[in-house]
């Protein structure tokens, strides 16, 4: 099989009270959507925060198209083709539409990225002026969606899109997303808890458990519910 875009190979990682993940390793390969499942509190967030380089590495690799990023700084991630949309959304509340989508556009180091933004997005282009903080908790998630995008990232990663909010607008994310990875090729990372969104989206699937990748789901176990459902926090 060809190069993977994305390999973790046995990272540990934690916090100053000590390791979260141990050994965890994990393939995505260009034009895939893999999504990371497993219960509150295992390190899903802690996982692409390392991948990310927001937190160090404390042993093993992360190798992006087979060259090492492990050194380094997020800024240099972010420009090499990683996009993030974290957890809680961390939309800059106080700076406009426009300005958040800026930060996004410098951030990635790529400009000219909005207009297949907007068209994905419509409301946002009416919103241009308005603070973040001000938008409703779905428009917010498009935000930060949108500002990932208008880095025009390679590889997205996202950290439970689909957290508090309403089951419409997550459907809606789940139409982006698809869209994202079958029309336009992009290569996504998602954390989700959310059955529905999976199965709509994700071909395969990483189960994190005890500081560890424990199990492969496939495509014929990520749209079994049932055994979804046990990988799932509550
Ligand atoms: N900044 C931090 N400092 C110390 N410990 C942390 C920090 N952030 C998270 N942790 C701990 O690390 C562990 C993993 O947290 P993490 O947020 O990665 O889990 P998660 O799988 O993303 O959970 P959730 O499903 O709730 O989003 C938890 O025990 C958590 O308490
Ligand atoms: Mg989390």
């Amino acid at each position: 099989m060809a190069e993977p875009l994305l390999s973790v190979d046995h990272v540990r990682s934690g916090y100053r009270g000590g390791d979260i993940l141990n050994d965890v390793s994990m393939q995505v390969h260009r034009g895939e959507m893999v999504a990371v499942v497993g219960r509150n509190g295992v390190g899903k967030t802690t996982l692409m925060r390392t991948i990310m380089g927001l937190l160090p590495l404390r042993a093993g690799d992360i190798r992006f198209k087979g060259v090492s990023v492990a050194s380094d700084a997020p800024q240099k991630r972010a420009r090499a083709g990683f996009g993030y949309v974290p957890q809680g959304k961390m939309i800059f509340p106080f700076l406009t539409v426009a300005e958040n989508l800026r930060m996004g556009e410098r951030i990635g180091g790529a400009a000219g990225s909005l207009d297949r933004v907007f068209e994905m997005f419509p409301i946002l282009r009416e919103r241009l002026g308005q603070h973040g903080g001000t938008l409703s908790g779905g428009q917010q998630q498009a935000l930060a969606l949108a500002r990932a995008l208008a880095g025009n990232p390679q590889l997205l990663i996202l950290d439970e899109p689909s957290e508090s909010i309403q089951p419409n607008i997550i459907q809606e994310i789940g139409q982006i997303l698809q869209r994202l990875n079958r029309d336009h090729g992009l290569t996504i990372i998602l954390v989700e808890n959310n059955f529905s969104l999976i199965r709509a989206t994700a071909q395969r699937a990483y189960v994190l458990d005890r500081g560890r990748c424990v199990a492969e789901l496939t495509t014929a176990d990520v749209a079994d519910r049932e055994r979804m459902l046990r990988h799932l926090s509550v």
